[in-house]
């Protein structure tokens, strides 16, 4: 026997049983960006390892330990896209999109590679629904991209989501906000997890988000982020919070909430659902306003968010399973012999052209067999065409919901299907 392939750990096949309710997803979100203002932009999946490691950061877990790196065959260091903000603003700056005045908006749908521990809502290839809109500190921006995540999730039928919110502050608050909570946390060092005790040395800010009862403990009485920030940070944030509350967006303050990549200054968000378990995260983002200039830009504000389509089908839950269901075939041709089969492929393709679906039983099988494959598929009548039909020039014509059936001229049959649509 030959091996048989299976999908790599924590890489899901998307089965064509479910891809109707990706489908529903991306429609409602694609129109909700549309009322934003939001263009499309494909990115390769593929970018230089550098790239990341730069915006991302050399000490965030995603560049330390889950991104897919290797050389390619010229020895160049090559990525798997991890998150897509990089490859936008990459792409922002390659096809100069920053000579202009006006804000720019993108959006993105597709898969991003991590290789985290594979868990329910946590996977190695995943989706995000993304947008950046690059051009403006203006708080108002924050607000409106906030605004756009809401949309969004009302669109697509998430309820019961909390959008919590934060300021990080400008880099220079970020620097201090690092040795304030070194400080901190110097004497809890060894009660740490094992991953904290690394990320205390590299990347301190992540202690803050981190899920273990004894590092939840040692921040405890660590002094909020959000009290740390300079006043013009502050001040953007108050703002930020009344075009909020003007706007009747629930939101609420988390100020131990920090990011696990380290473009991120002033306001980040983070939609958490209780239909997850510990990844309860459906989306999350912030603003990014130094991330243009590192990247060799001018200096330019930025803000976005990204979506994981993963969890936003378990946060739909039940509701998912109604969109999981595609419409059967309008005609399905049970035909008996290859002459008719033959007629059948033809008429049957006349009709699609008049943007009527049909299917055929493709394998010789009993009419019995035909019918009940019809039914299995859903479809709405069966043409069936046999050579008694072929003979008289007729067409059986059967309702497959009231099993009635009448026989029409083989002539008349694409108006007469027309008629029933
Ligand atoms: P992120 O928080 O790393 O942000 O990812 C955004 C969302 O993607 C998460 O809230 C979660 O829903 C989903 N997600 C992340 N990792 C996984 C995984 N392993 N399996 C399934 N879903 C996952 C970013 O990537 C930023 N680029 C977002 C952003 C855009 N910020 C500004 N602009």
């Amino acid at each position: 026997m030959r091996k048989k392939f299976k999908a790599l750990r924590g890489m899901d096949d998307v089965m064509p049983k479910e891809a109707p309710v990706w489908h529903y997803i991306e429609e409602r979100a694609r129109a909700a960006l549309d009322l934003y203002g939001f263009c499309e932009i494909r990115t390769p999946l593929l970018e230089d390892a550098g790239l990341f490691v730069r915006s991302v950061g050399k000490t965030t877990d995603i560049v330390q330990k889950q991104m897919y790196t290797f050389l390619d065959r010229k020895k160049r260091r090559i990525s798997l896209r991890p998150e897509g903000t990089a490859s936008c603003i990459r792409a922002y700056l390659e096809h100069n999109l920053d000579n202009k005045d006006s804000i720019e908006k993108l959006y993105y749908i597709g898969p991003m590679f991590r290789s985290e521990r594979p868990q329910a809502g946590r996977k190695r290839q995943f989706y995000h629904i993304g947008v950046e809109a690059i051009g403006s500190y203006g708080p108002s921006l924050d607000a409106d991209i906030i605004l756009l995540l809401e949309h969004t999730l009302k669109k697509i039928g998430i309820n019961s989501y909390v959008i919590n919110i934060n300021s990080l502050g400008c880099s220079k608050d970020k620097a201090k906000i690092e040795k304030t909570i070194k400080r901190g946390l110097a004497s809890y060092v060894n009660l740490l997890c094992r991953e904290c005790k690394t990320r205390y040395k590299k990347n301190v800010f992540r202690v803050l988000d981190c899920k273990n009862t004894a590092c939840k403990h040692a921040v405890r009485n660590l002094p909020d982020v959000l009290e740390q920030v300079c006043p013009d940070c502050r001040a953007h944030f108050d703002s930020v919070k009344e075009y909020l509350d003007r706007l009747d967006v629930t939101y609420k303050i988390n100020p131990h909430l920090v990011r696990g990549l380290d473009y991120y200054t002033r306001t980040c968000f983070e939609v958490t659902h209780p239909a997850l378990g510990s990844q309860d995260a459906i989306g999350a983002g912030g603003r990014y306003d130094n991330l243009v200039e590192d990247l060799g830009g001018s200096p330019k504000g930025a803000i976005g968010f990204a979506l994981g389509i993963e969890r936003l089908i378990l946060a739909l839950g039940e509701k998912a399973l109604e969109y999981q269901t595609q419409a059967g075939p309008v005609i399905f041709f049970a035909t008996l012999g290859e002459e008719a089969e033959k007629k059948a492929l033809k008429i049957g393709n006349g009709l699609r052209k008049e943007n009527i679906s049909v299917e055929f039983a493709y394998i010789a099988k009993s009419l019995k067999a035909q019918l009940r494959l019809a039914d299995k598929l859903g479809a709405k009548h069966a043409a069936i065409l046999g050579d008694e039909e072929l003979k008289k020039g007729t067409v059986i014509l059967r309702d497959m919901k009231k099993s009635q059936q009448r026989e029409i001229p083989l002539e008349n049959l694409v108006e007469e299907v027309k008629k029933l649509c």
